[in-house]
């Protein structure tokens, strides 16, 4: 199958400039760069490119939604913060393939606009951001980045922030305050970044992989594009699975992919010859599926029919011997902890969450708990400041509803 985010990944020194260059890279910046930055806009929005980082909004819908008044400054952001347990895809395009994000990037700010640019990154991917950077440099220098970019006279400078290791900074919004200096808070929607986003200006915020798909749309055309995945999920996926499986790592495949083959024929089968329990298969906001419900397509719009999301495309396989209520508790624990606080039903329902279900595995609960888990979860669900609540009560509820006999037999 051909690739469109890792088709350069196994090549020696794929960082490289050289390389990349070598292999096609920096085309589509500029076969972008000469054509009209509306065109730009509108192949992105043909191709029905949507993102990657768990929300699976239209790229070129958004862009659109800019305002039509070029005059103030608007900046792109490249959301690299990857803080979804379970989820490693974005790393893998940064490390290893890092000019493709630098040229999706260039191409989106061209089409949008924008002259200055940002890519937040989680701090624990030191060594990765390292990497970035060093790309970055070699751009610059040879003219792709920067002041006058191919002598097209559109400038794009980019610099890399590194995010301080929390969760939430990876929610558009609070990640725009991170970036300003503040707490890393989410803000009350509307106004969308679109409109009012880093420093008020109009901004536009999208995923590693969102941005690393660009190349190949301007290069091949949004029909190629389509002929990869199904319709309003187009394209491919980097799926990235872990667990008890014999083969991890990150695979791509066109969205729509079976669960089932990528569990089973790509990732190897379960470790050990076990059985499977259950999947949770978009990154651990994404609600549980029991080891029955894997006989699905891996597209937005399936999982969603399935009762789960496609989120981040992080797959975690969890074998027979693993206790659900366990695994509930730690994702309990680490909602309550990622809670920024600023919201009621998130601060305090999050960490109500955690107390009835760590009362629950260290079989001290009652069934009573067990309701009362579920009944938190219902007020939780569409009543928080940003979707962080909703992550939590859908993923721990699920857990909960699916799994039950597993918790009652923990309680007296
Ligand atoms: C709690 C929370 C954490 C998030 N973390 C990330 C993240 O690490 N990376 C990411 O790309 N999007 C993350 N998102 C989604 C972003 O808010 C936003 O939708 C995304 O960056 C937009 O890019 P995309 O349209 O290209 O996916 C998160 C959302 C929430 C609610």
């Amino acid at each position: 199958m051909e690739k469109i985010l890792s088709r350069n990944i196994n090549v020696p020194d794929s960082q490289s400039l050289d390389v990349y260059i070598k292999r096609g890279g920096y085309d589509a910046l500029k076969k972008a760069l000469s054509l009209p930055s509306e065109k730009v806009i509108s192949i992105v929005a043909e191709s029905g490119l949507r993102g990657r980082g768990g929300a699976g909004f239209p790229a070129g819908m958004k862009w659109k939604l800019l305002p039509a008044d070029r005059t103030a400054a608007r900046y792109l952001i490249c959301n690299a913060d990857e803080g979804e347990p379970g989820t490693f895809k974005d790393r893998q395009i940064i490390e290893l393939d890092p000019h493709l994000l630098i040229e999706g990037m260039t191409i989106a700010a061209y089409a949008i606009g924008a002259c200055r640019g940002f890519i937040y990154i989680r701090g624990e991917y030191d060594w990765i951001a390292r990497v970035l950077v060093r790309a970055l440099r070699e751009a610059e220098d040879k003219g792709f980045s920067g002041v006058d970019i191919l002598n097209s006279g559109h400038q794009f400078c980019i610099d890399v922030f590194r995010g301080a290791g929390s969760y939430i900074c990876g929610e558009e919004t609070a990640l725009i305050e991170s970036l300003e200096g503040k707490a890393g808070r989410p803000r009350l929607k509307p106004p969308f970044p679109a409109a009012f986003g880093l420093y008020g200006q109009p901004t536009v915020v999208q995923n590693v992989a969102t941005l690393a798909s660009i190349p190949f749309i301007i290069n091949m055309g949004p029909d190629v594009f389509k002929s990869f995945g199904k319709p309003r999920s187009y394209g491919t996926m980097l799926f990235g699975i872990c667990g008890h499986v014999n083969k991890s790592g990150v695979y791509e495949y066109p969205m729509g992919t079976s669960l089932k083959k990528l569990i089973y024929e790509v990732a190897g089968g379960i470790k050990d010859n076990k059985k499977l329990k259950a999947v949770i298969p978009g990154g651990l906001s994404a609600p549980i599926l029991k080891a029955d419900e894997i006989d699905i397509e891996m597209d937005f719009d399936s999982l969603i029919a399935a009762g789960s999301i496609l989120g981040t495309g992080g797959i975690i396989v969890l074998d027979e011997d693993v206790s659900i209520p366990f695994v509930a508790q730690k994702a309990a624990r680490f909602f309550a902890h990622e809670s920024c606080g600023q919201c009621t039903p998130c601060r305090e329902g999050t960490s109500m969450l955690k107390l009835l279900i760590d009362r629950i595995a260290a079989a001290e609960g009652s069934l009573a708990d067990i309701e009362q888990v579920l009944r938190l979860c219902r007020y939780i669900k569409g009543s928080t400041l940003c979707a962080m609540g909703d992550a939590a009560a859908f993923s721990v509820g699920t857990m909960v509803k699916k799994f039950r006999e597993e918790f009652e037999a923990l309680v007296k």
